[in-house]
């Protein structure tokens, strides 16, 4: 992978990446496309990461299609599907990661302590190994997003950065590969993730400032739907993600639910109506 990279650098050819860990779907898709758009040859990885898996979590029950993937890869143009093996990636004796003070302290972080360290480890090691140009994350991640936008800034990697946006079932819910965990009669409990984040940004466009009390009204919304049970309901920063008391300005309304066993996550950006 790196001996291709550095004879497609020296080409004068730029590389766009975009990771993932398999059983792709739509997102993933116009990820890619993305990143098509913007570089010359496109590397897809595939590696379902250890690393940022919990005890308990679910690494061994991630869906993996692998021969689907690799069939849609095709049919898009991909240059390149690197899938290393985990001993490849982490091999005997593996001790180095990369851990960020701050921004794992919130949202995700805070249920999933080793998550972000996993993430921004396996990025930093496969951004080395890829050597790309432009890398493409989704929205839909917007603290992943987050946390390697800021590792890049801090360990000068060379690598642009772009987030692209959520893509959803018509029905709303945000694509994810844990979708796939979801029963059909689980369905309409999760979309309790969207119906909140309208709910709440359709308050803050009528004038409603207080974060606490928009919280709660998310938080009853989603606590009616069957099978539901919320890891984080928050309104906050969307720079440092620290939770805010007043929705004055832009903020991050974030939230995770598990519906059954299924955790989901989603986002979106608040902007309050201007007053007159
Ligand atoms: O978003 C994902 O699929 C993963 O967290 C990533 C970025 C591929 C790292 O394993």
């Amino acid at each position: 992978m790196q001996k291709w990279a550095d004879e497609m650098r020296a080409r004068g050819q730029s590389i766009g990446f975009v990771p993932t860990m398999g059983f792709l779907h739509e997102g993933h898709l116009s990820l890619m496309k993305r990143g098509r758009e913007v570089a010359n040859l496109l590397v897809v990885s595939i590696f379902v990461n250890p690393a940022q898996f919990g005890p308990g979590e679910d690494f061994e029950d991630y869906p993996r299609a692998l021969e689907k993937d690799l069939a849609l890869l095709e049919d898009l143009g991909a240059d390149v599907v690197f899938t290393p093996k985990e001993e490849e990636v982490y091999p005997e004796g593996y001790e180095t990661y990369v851990r960020q003070e701050n921004l794992p302290n919130h949202l995700c972080g805070l249920s999933r302590p080793v998550f972000f360290t996993g993430v921004a480890t396996v990025v930093a090691k496969l951004f080395h190994i890829v050597k790309p140009h432009v890398a493409v994350f989704g929205e839909k991640d917007y603290q992943q997003l987050a946390v390697i936008r800021k590792m890049v800034r801090d360990l000068n990697f060379d690598i642009e950065i772009l987030g692209g946006p959520t893509v959803r079932e018509p029905d709303g819910l945000a694509m994810s590969s844990r979708n796939a965990y979801l029963r059909p009669d689980q369905r309409s409990s999760a979309l309790a993730l969207i119906e909140s984040l309208h709910l709440v940004r359709d308050l803050v466009k009528k004038g409603e400032t207080d974060a606490g009390k928009l919280l709660d009204i998310a938080r009853e919304h989603i606590l009616a739907k069957k099978e539901t049970l919320i890891d984080y309901v928050s309104i906050c920063d969307p720079e440092s993600l620290v939770d805010v008391e007043n929705v004055s300005g832009k903020v991050l309304m974030a939230l995770a639910v598990k519906v059954g066993k299924t955790r989901l996550i989603d986002n979106m950006i608040l902007t309050p109506s201007k007053k007159e």
